[in-house]
């Protein structure tokens, strides 16, 4: 049987340089919480329990991560002490838990579960286990000293390093992963007589090997485990996500025609023989049937995309949207809160917003649903096989039957039965020979002026 696993996230940082009222950890990759990136990690390797430290001054901190965890999870670190002061706060949450622990921060959005598997594998075969890059500039992160059989011997911090210490570029990602017995000993005996004068985590790999328990490391890449501090590291992280959102895609079976102008969330979902043309944006809650061709210059958020659909370009489409088998939604083409029935298609410009269009329904361009008087909103429903002429208004609440059409440049506030034609606009009227006359008779009172 396999050790039971826990989680402690550390979250109680200053985060200053985003220069944001709302705290780092708070800001999306992917559209989702840096945070939540750490937690679904976390949780993605079957970890029991997973407590965040959070610092008493960021209550928005505080209050995400007790509705993801649950406020018996969510603990307090009373002043920044240092890394180990931080996770030693967590000690009495995870109290009667035994098996290992894995401590993440909370501001590294990138570091896969399948990583921190390998972490506890690792932690397996030893008393401790360290994930660990090779840092292009490894100024400002803590150094792994080896002794030469390659085995860790201890973490040194960048102030409190040695010249030849500096020039190591094996660098310690943060990532450490312990039995919980083990960490919280070792933590009860690191002190703070350093450089910062901090309680330093990484204290507990020298103190550890004293003990007797060595320590593995597991290597990871620099992006994987990058850390963000500034906006210029936040799209750094973003970038990095949606590379690997691409490729995931691809490999999934999407065509991408020019994966890196196709932009995505973390929980966009596509299936294969789908293809994507250049320049679309998927926002939260998508989910895109076999078959399906997006194309060209789409935002496209909250919608449900059905089989052979065949969306844009120009296309947006809102939260609420659903689209059934072999719809056509074209260019400028806006719809929110809708659903259409399979082969129902709108084609060119058209609002339909708080609607319900039946199978087969064409509306035609200029098709605009008023679905709000300015406090509240109505909705639309259009039967099957219905035709919306050209320009039609549909002044909601208002219900279009089965197989019904509209006249073009109709302003439709009554229900239309099935089968019926709605015609709402004034009757042409045309007047022989006015426009010649009318002419005439301007230029000669501008001749005579
Ligand atoms: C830390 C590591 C360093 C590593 C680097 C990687 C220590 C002593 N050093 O250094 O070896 O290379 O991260 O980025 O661990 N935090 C708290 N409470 C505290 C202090 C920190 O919750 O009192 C949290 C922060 O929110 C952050 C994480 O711990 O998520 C790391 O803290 P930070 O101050 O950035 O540590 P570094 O000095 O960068
Ligand atoms: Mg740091």
């Amino acid at each position: 049987m396999s050790r039971a696993r826990a989680a402690i996230i550390l979250a109680a940082g200053q985060g200053t340089r985003m220069k944001s009222d709302l705290p780092k950890v708070l800001h999306p990759v992917g559209g989702r919480a840096i945070l939540d990136w750490a937690i679904a990690a976390a949780a993605g390797t079957g970890a029991e329990r997973v407590i965040a430290v959070v610092a008493a001054r960021r209550p928005q901190v505080r209050e995400h991560a007790a509705k993801a965890l649950g406020a018996g999870n969510v603990v307090v670190q009373d002043l920044p002490l240092g890394t180990a002061h931080a996770v030693r706060a967590a000690q009495a949450a995870l109290a009667g838990f035994s098996g290992d622990v894995v401590v993440l921060y909370a501001d590294a959005p990138l570091v896969r579960a399948q990583t921190l598997q390998a972490l506890f594998a690792a932690r397996n075969d030893s008393g401790l286990a360290v994930l660990a890059f090779r840092a292009a500039d490894p100024a400002g992160y803590g150094r792994l000293v080896v002794d030469e059989q390659g085995r860790l011997i201890r973490i040194v911090e960048e102030k409190d390093a040695s010249e030849a210490e500096r020039r190591i570029d094996l660098c310690n990602s943060g990532v450490l992963c312990a039995d919980a017995g083990v960490l919280f000993k070792l933590l009860s005996m690191v002190k703070n007589d350093n450089a910062k004068g901090e309680y330093y985590l990484t204290d507990i790999i020298g103190l550890g090997r004293s003990a007797g328990f060595a320590s593995a490391v597991v290597s990871a890449s620099e992006t994987e485990v990058l850390g963000v501090n500034s906006r210029v590291d936040l799209a750094r992280a973003e970038a990095a996500f949606q590379h690997r959102a691409r490729i995931a895609a691809m490999e999934a079976g999407v065509t991408l025609i020019d994966p890196s102008t196709v932009y995505f969330s973390h929980d966009t979902q596509i299936a294969s023989d789908v293809v994507i043309e250049p320049n679309v944006y998927f926002g939260l809650g998508v989910t895109i049937a076999k078959g399906v061709r997006i194309k060209a210059f789409c935002h496209i958020e909250g919608a449900e995309i059905g089989e052979d659909a065949n969306v844009g370009p120009f296309a947006r489409l809102r939260p609420g949207t659903t689209l059934g088998a072999g719809v056509k939604i074209g260019n400028f083409v806006e719809v929110k809160n809708a659903s259409f029935g399979p082969r129902a298609q709108a084609s060119h410009l058209a609002y339909i917003g708080d609607a319900e269009i039946g199978a087969r329904a064409n509306l035609g361009a200029g098709t605009i649903t008023c679905n709000y008087d300015g406090f509240s909103k109505y909705r639309t429903l259009i039967g099957e096989d219905a035709f919306i002429g050209s320009d039609t208004s549909l002044v909601a609440p208002v219900k279009v039957g089965a197989r019904a059409y509209t006249g073009t440049g109709s302003v439709i506030t009554k229900d239309v039965p099935d089968g019926a034609l709605g015609v709402a606009r004034g009757r042409q009227h045309n007047i022989e020979g006015w426009a010649d006359a009318n002419r005439a008779k301007k230029r000669k009172a501008k001749d005579e002026a």
